[in-house]
């Protein structure tokens, strides 16, 4: 792919958004090295401007502000007059007891992960289907998979992204707009610490303390081991240059094991293995 943009050939125009950290910092700079033409969107927008030396644009995008996302579509195709991959990766993880877990929060969670990702969408399907064809990339996650306790309001809004990239890739096929879905399992980011912050923010009765504690731990064993963002950057440039590519890549390989043994093992005996861990 590609395409001539208002003054330099490039391999394609790429929009990411939550680029100011983690995967989608390291995406961007990904794939800005192999030649596309990358505009990072974030909140903080001050942490991007350092990105410009590697010919990265940053736009401020709050992905639940619809004036916001228009704003940033609009930018882009006045600078470079189109769109072709849109990486939906802008999202936290809100960890918490769901019955601690206060309304405005899960609400808060899904209109960042569900209804910011779907406002993105909406906002580049008309530029895509003109154009002929695109991209979108939803970074989803293992827990779009695979339920625990206290990831519960997480767990639906990877759920939620599941099941709506699974509807979208088929609508959308027919304009040439292909739909990808990306299943990360742990890494090293800024997530860690605020899905940690979450779940003691909301944190109130003592009953269920032991399983707080106890999930707060795994949580912090898995992390220390696991790899940084480029693992899952490197899956995402896979997925842009796949000429068709799969639904679905899941990455690294503890994750794509955890999907398997959920997709394999019945209800009660993942029940029993996740009693014996966060229960008794
Ligand atoms: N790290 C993991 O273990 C892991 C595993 C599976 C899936 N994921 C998924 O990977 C994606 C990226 O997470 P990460 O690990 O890279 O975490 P991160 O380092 O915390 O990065 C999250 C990014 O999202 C942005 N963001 C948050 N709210 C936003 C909003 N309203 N509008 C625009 N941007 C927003 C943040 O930027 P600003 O605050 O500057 O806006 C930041 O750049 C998330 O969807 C996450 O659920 C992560």
């Amino acid at each position: 792919m590609v395409h001539k943009g208002d003054e330099t050939m490039t391999k394609g125009v790429v929009l990411i958004t939550g680029a100011s950290s983690g995967i989608g910092k390291a995406t961007a700079l990904m794939l800005a090295k192999e030649g596309y033409r990358v505009f990072a969107g974030a909140r903080r927008v001050e942490k991007m401007e350092a990105m410009r030396a590697a010919n990265i644009e940053p736009i401020a995008l709050d992905v639940t502000d619809g004036e916001s996302v228009a704003e940033a579509v609009r930018t882009i195709m006045e600078r470079a007059g189109r769109l072709d991959i849109l990486v939906n990766n802008a999202g936290y993880g809100l960890y918490g007891i769901l019955e601690e877990v206060p309304h405005e929060e899960a609400q808060r969670q899904f209109d960042v992960n569900v209804f910011g990702l779907m406002t993105m969408t909406r906002a580049v399907l008309p530029v895509m289907r003109a154009q002929g064809g695109g991209r979108i990339i939803n970074i989803s996650s293992v827990a779009g998979k695979f339920v625990t306790p206290v990831s519960g309001w997480y767990a639906a809004s990877k759920h939620a992204v599941e099941a709506l990239s699974d509807a979208l890739r088929i609508e959308v096929a027919p304009f040439g707009v292909k739909v990808v879905l990306i299943e990360p399992g742990a890494i090293r980011t800024e997530f860690e610490d605020t899905a940690v912050q979450q779940l003691e923010s909301t944190r109130q009765m003592d009953v269920y303390s032991q399983m707080a504690t106890k999930f707060k731990t795994l949580v912090q064993n898995n992390y220390r081991n696991a790899p940084g963002a480029d693992v899952v950057a490197k899956t995402i440039v896979r997925a842009v240059h796949a000429a068709n590519p799969r639904a679905r890549y899941a990455f690294p390989m503890d994750s794509r094991m955890l999907i398997l043994v959920r997709r394999l093992a019945g209800d009660r005996m993942i029940d029993r293995l996740l009693n014996r861990m966060f229960v008794g």
